[in-house]
């Protein structure tokens, strides 16, 4: 669902209340609720009617008020003692005028850092506009060619447009310098957003900050605020240790508890786990919320990560989470800490683009206990081609180049091609489960987490829940089916795991598919058909991935097929030869690949001979 915030800047009550009134009327119309800043020292004077208006409109929430300092300096310029002075004396002076609190903080300019934020959170602010919105793009309609600051709706097009139209849309005005014709441009520019398929809300809402009204607190809810609490005024420490700690991490650990929380019962996990393992943990806020489930749970959280791992140590010992919490700074895939088949759950939610699926596996199989359950979180193809459109949107061409290059190269793998990204990061979940079925796991539910985005309809991010079962084993597939699930461990790049589980297993030697895919993986096959040297001599380069010599290979080859000729178009992009890329993907005809594949191609062409432009409209058409 697509999402805007309407942020009204620089509310002064002495300004009068006519144009507040006027905008107020115009928001009332399309539904759109004010998300409004108000300076401290403008607030002089309030009067009864004033305090009343303000009062039904918060009431109704068609108005939430933000504190946007006292004298509107940059705040970043001035001491601590005096940004806690510029913003408490703000909340007060609000509190006289209007009778209502601000219930977060935007740093005048927009200039803001974690310093200035901390200071603000410390003085009740539930938000800073500037750090808690990490995805928000925040644009004005206010056209400042010719500099007159008044809304236009032509301008304001251009500029949504130029950002993709993003899920989540912060729209900056200033409406106490408009005209008469920035209200009606306004109104315009409201009405087009609605059509976008737009809707309005406010900051409180997004971030729950007024909901814990109507909704329960839980005893996660009170953990995750004393939590984020804390690591929210030690955030600028930990910055210095890894960037972007706090907008990163902090912001995913305090916008995706609530939800994981109220997703976990939905899912076949096991809520009353005693053992339960989080691999590559970040915060935690997959396994914290099993010790409301059952507050004699053990948790080990598994991160590589220093800084993580000490942040989460440290507020266990400090009592901060009370429970039996393990923090292990290791590789889940090695350790030994774990007990052998005595685990119940096993949560892994956006790492496995980090592990070697396979080795993720074995670990899994030796420490599952029959029936326990493994939670997956993982990225999904729109992922990649998500980001592409999000780094053009940011005009980062060098980021959409290796998005878009990241995707392609695992449709080569699909291929057989698997030397082209050894660790495949998105993985259907067909693919995923005939990796896992070799350890002994079985699929037993899938989910689609509510709160990642989706383009076009196809989600960002898939769950997946599988149950390990003592008696699935590579002996119960029925020989029939050995060949066609060989070839699926095979298309998602575990061609090695394929040689290793079926090394003895000549019973597949005579379907030519299988060995075209093994042939590509420059696995040194044994049985090699003498039609299946050229594949396997591309197999080998590319496994040794020499990809100049790839795509020389393809080049000279004169072959038509639509495997060998996007294998040769994507070396050469890996190499930056983009006008190989394009001779090769000129060859290609569109049927013979899944459209998004094809455009995303083409586009990685563009982006090969730097028209960022181009590449936009293909892959928007
Ligand atoms: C994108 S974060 C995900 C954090 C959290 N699970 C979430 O959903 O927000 C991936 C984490 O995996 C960790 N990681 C990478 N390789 C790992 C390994 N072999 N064992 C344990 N953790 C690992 C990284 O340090 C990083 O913190």
């Amino acid at each position: 669902m697509k999402q805007v915030i309407l942020k009204v800047d620089d509310f002064r009550l002495n300004d009068g209340l006519t144009k507040f009134e006027k905008l107020v009327a115009i928001c009332e119309r399309h539904s759109v609720p004010i998300s409004m800043g108000v300076i401290g020292a403008g607030l002089k004077g309030g009067r009864f009617r004033s305090q009343q208006l303000f009062a039904q409109l918060i009431q109704a929430d068609k108005l939430e008020l933000w504190n946007h300092s006292f004298n509107h300096r940059d705040m970043t310029e001035l001491d601590d003692a005096t940004v806690a002075w510029e913003v408490a004396a703000t909340t007060t002076a609000c509190e006289q005028a209007l009778a209502a609190r601000p219930i977060g903080f935007g740093a005048p300019f927009n200039r803001c850092d974690d310093r200035v934020a901390r200071i603000a959170h410390e003085q009740g602010m539930g938000f800073t506009f500037e750090v808690s919105l990490p995805r928000a793009v925040v644009l004005t309609p206010e056209y400042n060619v010719p500099f007159d600051g008044q809304p236009n709706l032509i301008e304001f097009q251009r500029r949504v447009e130029r950002k993709q139209r993003p899920d989540l849309l912060v729209v900056q005005i200033h409406p106490g310098r408009w005209l008469t014709r920035g209200f009606d441009e306004i109104d315009a520019c409201l009405t087009w957003l609605r059509d976008q398929g737009y809707s309005a809300t406010t900051v409180g809402s997004l971030l729950n900050l007024q909901s814990g009204a109507t909704k329960a607190v839980t005893a996660h809810d009170m953990l995750v605020a004393k939590l984020h609490d804390r690591w929210l005024s030690s955030a600028s420490v930990l910055d210095s240790k890894l960037r972007n700690f706090s907008s990163y991490f902090l912001s995913r650990f305090r916008a995706n508890s609530r939800p994981i929380r109220e997703l976990l019962p939905s899912i076949d996990a096991d809520l009353g786990a005693r053992n339960v393992v989080d691999v590559g943990c970040g915060l935690g806020q997959w396994g914290l919320p099993f010790f409301e489930f059952n507050k004699d749970a053990t948790v080990w959280a598994f991160d590589t990560n220093t800084v993580l791992c000490s942040t989460l140590a440290e507020a266990r010992a400090e009592r901060l989470i009370p429970y039996d919490l393990r923090v292990e700074q290791a590789d889940f895939t090695t350790s030994t800490k774990l007990p052998a088949k005595g685990v119940d759950v096993v949560v892994c939610a956006n790492a496995l683009n980090y592990i070697p699926l396979a080795a993720f596996a074995r670990q899994a199989q030796h420490i599952a206990r029959d029936g326990a359950k493994l939670v997956f979180v993982n990225q999904t193809s729109a992922f990649n081609h998500q980001g592409v459109l999000d780094a053009l949107g940011s005009s980062n061409l060098s980021m959409a180049k290796e998005r878009a290059l990241a995707e392609l190269r695992q449709q080569v793998v699909r291929y057989g091609f698997a030397g082209f990204t050894p660790n495949r990061t998105t993985l259907t979940d067909a693919e995923l489960e005939a990796v896992l079925f070799a350890f002994g796991f079985q699929l037993s539910d899938d989910f689609t987490p509510p709160w990642e985005r989706s383009l076009a309809g196809s989600p960002t991010f898939s769950g997946t829940v599988f149950t390990r079962r003592a008696w699935l084993t590579l002996a119960s597939l029925p020989d029939s089916a050995r060949p066609e699930y060989r070839k699926l461990l095979c298309r998602a790049g575990h061609s090695a795991l394929d040689d290793e589980l079926f090394a003895a297993s000549g019973m597949d030697s005579d379907d030519l598919t299988l060995w075209r895919l093994k042939a590509r993986s420059g696995s040194p096959a044994p049985m090699l058909v003498p039609e299946l040297e050229r594949e396997h001599e591309l197999g080998r380069l590319s496994d040794a991935r020499d990809f100049a010599a790839v795509a020389r290979f393809v080049m000279s080859s004169d072959s038509d097929s639509p495997e060998w000729l996007l294998a040769g178009a994507v070396a050469a992009l890996a190499g930056e030869d983009g006008a190989t890329a394009r001779q090769l993907a000129s060859r290609i005809a569109p049927a013979e690949l899944a459209p998004k594949t094809h455009r995303l191609l083409q586009a990685a062409c563009y982006l090969a001979e730097s028209d960022a432009r181009a590449a936009s409209a293909l892959l928007q058409s």
